[in-house]
């Protein structure tokens, strides 16, 4: 089964084409970093307007890249959640008017569930139940996938997702916006003792996180260094900020690995390009003997061929909608 799936949920717009959600034919991605870049974060409005003007382009390339023809085409998978509501918007209406003059369903898919199932790109042999981790720009989620379709949330971070607390630390450092990738690759000349920052630890649910304490002290130690002239170790506090944002995620997520049973850890998401997360990763599932899944980098950030993995499946569990299918700025990804 070939589905046309489209990704427009922040500032990726992104067209692919997958085969019975395991084969990537074509993944075509525009992303809109540098037109967000001066401002230090995503302006929903340049994002929206941005997507209108790339993406039917994206769409023609990617069957003139495969050499398919819109017949080929047998379903539609679009991110309709969650998302900055005029971006889903966009991808929503253009895959609602591809699928109706094609005539093929039309598969609304969770952005999260998408980010999960790029395992299964990158995987052939994955299948649930498994562990999910799945960290991005605005979500950070530790995920039961019970089956291809069923999943619960076991936790969750209560304020910031793991992917703003890099961001900001970024900009306060002066790099580049997204800054996870900057801060990553400046925490290796870093000591990852440099600073001790709050480890946080939220009550009663013990895989639930929080990154709003970590962000705040690290701007509060940049801020502290320009009113006192105190110089920065700057790669210092990239490197604290990766072993601390890796201390809240790694030990939590083994502890529910411990709990389930499966055997499988799974990674997801932007923030799952972090070098320090996945080699703290690596080193924590060697030990405990779990099978650790992490995408490569190019599936880790967003992209359309994980909403067309995870799209085959919604279509084989009967998940299809029709043209009231409108776009969620929030919504669960249990829904
Ligand atoms: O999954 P994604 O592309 O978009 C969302 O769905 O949010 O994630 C983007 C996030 C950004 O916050 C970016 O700074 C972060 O992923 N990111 C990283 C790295 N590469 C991207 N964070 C830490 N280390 C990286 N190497």
């Amino acid at each position: 089964m070939l589905i046309l799936s489209v990704e427009s949920t922040c500032d990726e717009t992104a067209v692919a084409i997958t085969e019975d959600g395991r084969r990537v034919l074509t993944d075509q991605i525009f992303s809109q970093a540098d037109l967000h870049a001066i401002y230090g974060g995503v302006v929903p409005e340049i994002a929206s307007r941005s997507h209108v003007e790339v993406i039917s382009q994206l769409a023609d390339r990617a069957l003139s890249v495969t050499g398919l023809t819109r017949s080929d085409i047998d379903a539609v998978a679009v991110s309709y959640a969650p998302g900055l509501i005029g971006a889903v918007l966009v991808g929503v209406n253009f895959a609602k008017s591809v699928a109706m003059s094609l005539g093929v369903p039309l598969i609304p898919v969770h952005h999260t569930r998408g980010h999960i199932a790029a395992n299964y790109l990158a995987f052939p042999e994955l299948e649930p139940p498994f562990l999910c981790l799945a960290i991005s720009g605005g979500n950070t989620l530790l995920v039961d996938v019970r089956s291809y379709t069923e999943m619960k949330i076991l936790g969750q971070t209560r304020d910031d997702a793991a992917g703003e607390c890099f961001d900001k630390t970024a900009r306060v450092l002066g790099l580049p916006y997204p800054g996870g990738a900057p801060i990553d690759a400046l925490s290796k000349q870093g000591d990852d003792r440099r600073y001790p920052l709050p480890k946080p630890y939220v009550g009663e649910n013990p895989y639930d996180m929080s990154f709003s304490g970590l962000k705040t002290a690290v701007i509060n130690l940049a801020h502290h260094s320009e009113q006192t002239g105190e110089e920065l170790d700057r790669a210092g506090l990239a490197a604290s900020l990766c072993r601390a944002v890796s201390y809240a995620l790694v030990p939590r997520t083994m502890q529910a690995a411990r709990k389930l049973g499966y055997g499988k850890v799974c990674v997801a998401g932007g923030v799952a390009a972090n070098s320090r997360i996945r080699s703290d990763f690596a080193a924590a599932c060697e030990k405990s003997g779990d099978r650790l899944y992490i995408p490569p980098l190019k599936l880790c950030g967003d992209n359309a061929a994980m909403i067309g993995a995870q799209g085959y499946y919604e279509y084989l569990a009967g998940h299809t909608a029709g043209t009231e299918l409108n776009a969620f700025a929030n919504l669960s990804l249990e829904v």
